[in-house]
């Protein structure tokens, strides 16, 4: 039976083809889609074979494309592949978009995900011209029910002129009830306080608000999330998710946080999810997350009954969570909350609930400077996604990564880190696979010891420890010593020898 329920929205039903017809080159895309889910898996791809025949007829073709994270092939890679977008923002994980913003072909703003959507509703990206939206159905009383994310789709619908909407009969109809949208964001000076004093607070409504006159069509499609599998867990991420848990337990005895912890915030990757694994065995109940993504570790502690609220924007699911999700919405729905991106990473509600926040890293220096983003100081890995929104306003903020990457050829803790994501005054505790570095309350000379001692690879931590007694020695020990012409060695040694070890 169609999702499309209603016979006044059902005048609309188009094919993706036309459906993409109606943009047009130098125009502005506002799509539905955050870590993989609730994407467009048609529209996209019909427009990135229209660019293609564009390109073939040598016109010039280009959009802009905004989205609320990370999306997928059909989509990224898709546009990417054709060389379809001359703007990408806020937040993107794929191997061929990652390419074209490090060709130069796409100019990509790496955007705080909290802020993206208020900043396009403001005009600071220029005018949105067409907002693609999935939608898991319109039924027959004109309920119109979110999919799998929520992002950024407030906005875009308020934006856009224009709007498509795809309704995706592969979504679970029980995902109906789950989301909360609350149309009191303002832009300044209208903004008012965002009502949320617990993690699982419902403060809004279960359906959007389409103004009909602004659909120019419906696609109806029928395709799964992209769901990448988590890789299996390796005995260094279950060594880190140890250290990150021993640390949670030392807080609540030392009476610092209470015992089912504060909201927990888990950023992207396998460590992260390592970390939701460790807490099933752990001494914890009744804990709750305040988080972007609901990973599949979230749904095993839900089902083990130790998380009792989830709030998040999307799903990030490995096939076989996804199906099970699926099977089980309206069951996950009574503890699962889907929030619109500006609300779920607002930094309002984060620091009022206090946050206990974890994130990857690619690397971080001496004195506890984190670069989320940037390979050899100029390669886009991904973007700095929600990092930026939960650790500076988290209660305690945690990054996470193996000490070493590439083979061990390169140290993850650097004299210096390449680019600046975030700063020392924002990170409070540093996790490898070697040991756990609680730097709150430390300067920064104290801080490189324990971060160097606790974090750094048995192979690297002899030249650490001996570029920082340098640098103490150089700089007169002034409050942060460095030696400028050696800070970036490390790196200067990797890109000439392959190689950061001497
Ligand atoms: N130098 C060079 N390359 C490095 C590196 C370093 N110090 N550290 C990691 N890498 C490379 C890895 O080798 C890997 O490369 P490959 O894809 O060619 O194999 C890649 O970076 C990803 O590393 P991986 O160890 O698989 O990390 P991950 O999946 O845990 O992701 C981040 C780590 C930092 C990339 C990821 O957490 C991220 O994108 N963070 C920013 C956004 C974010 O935090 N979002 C959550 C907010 S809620």
């Amino acid at each position: 039976m169609s999702r499309v329920a209603s016979e006044k929205w059902r005048s609309k039903l188009t094919s993706a083809e036309d459906a993409a017809k109606f943009i047009k080159n130098g125009m502005n895309v506002g799509v539905s889609g955050f870590t993989g889910s609730g994407y467009p898996k048609a529209v996209p791809v019909a427009l990135a074979a229209q660019i293609k025949e564009a390109h073939d007829r040598g016109e010039e073709f280009k959009v802009g494309i905004f989205t609320g994270a990370s999306t997928a092939p059909e989509l990224d890679g898709a546009l990417s592949d054709v060389y379809g977008m001359s703007l990408r923002m806020p937040y993107q994980s794929d191997p061929s978009m990652r390419n074209r913003i490090n060709d130069g072909t796409t100019s990509y703003v790496d955007a705080h995900l909290s802020h993206s959507g208020p900043q396009v509703l403001a005009g600071h990206y220029g005018k949105l011209d067409v907002a693609i939206i999935e939608l898991t159905a319109i039924t027959a009383d004109e309920k119109l029910i979110p999919s799998s994310s929520l992002g950024n789709n407030v906005s875009w619908i308020e934006a856009a002129d224009a709007i498509i909407l795809e309704v995706n009969s592969w979504m679970s109809e029980g995902l109906e009830g789950m989301h909360d949208i609350w149309y009191g964001v303002k832009l300044p000076p209208e903004r008012t306080p965002i009502p949320i004093t617990s993690a699982g607070q419902r403060i809004g409504q279960k359906y959007y608000e389409i103004p009909f006159e602004k659909v120019i069509a419906v696609v109806e499609t029928d395709d799964e999330d992209r769901n990448t599998p988590f890789k299996p867990l390796d005995e260094d991420s279950k060594k880190i998710a140890g250290y990150y848990l021993d640390f949670l337990e030392n807080e609540v005895k030392q009476g610092r946080l209470p015992k089912n912890l504060l909201p927990l915030q888990s950023g992207v990757g396998n460590i992260a999810n390592a970390v939701l694994s460790g807490l099933l065995t752990g001494p914890f109940e009744n804990l709750t997350s305040y988080t972007e993504v609901i990973q599949d570790g979230m749904i095993d502690l839900i089902d083990a009954g130790k998380l009792v609220a989830a709030s998040a924007t999307a799903f990030s699911l490995g096939p076989d969570y996804a199906q099970k999700m699926n099977n089980n919405a309206a069951e996950y729905a009574k503890t699962i909350v889907l929030r619109q991106q500006d609300i779920s990473n607002h930094p309002e509600p984060i620091r009022r609930l206090g946050v206990l926040a974890c994130n990857g890293l690619i690397e971080a220096d001496i004195y506890g400077n984190v670069n989320s983003t940037h390979i050899m100081g100029s390669r886009m890995q991904n973007g700095i996604g929600g990092s930026g929104d939960f650790t500076r306003n988290s209660y305690i903020s945690a990054f996470v990564t193996p000490s070493t990457a590439k083979g061990g050829q390169i140290s993850a803790i650097v004299p210096m880190v390449s680019h600046h994501d975030h700063t020392e005054h924002d990170v409070h505790v540093i996790i490898t696979e070697q040991g756990l570095a609680d730097i709150r309350g430390l300067g920064p000379q104290q801080r490189a010891k324990v971060i160097i001692e606790k974090c750094a690879h048995p192979d690297y931590k002899p030249i650490l420890e001996d570029y920082f007694a340098r640098a103490v020695a150089t700089a007169n020990s002034q409050h942060t010593p460095h030696i400028l012409r050696e800070a970036l060695d490390f790196h200067i040694r990797f890109l000439e020898t392959g190689s950061m070890k001497p």
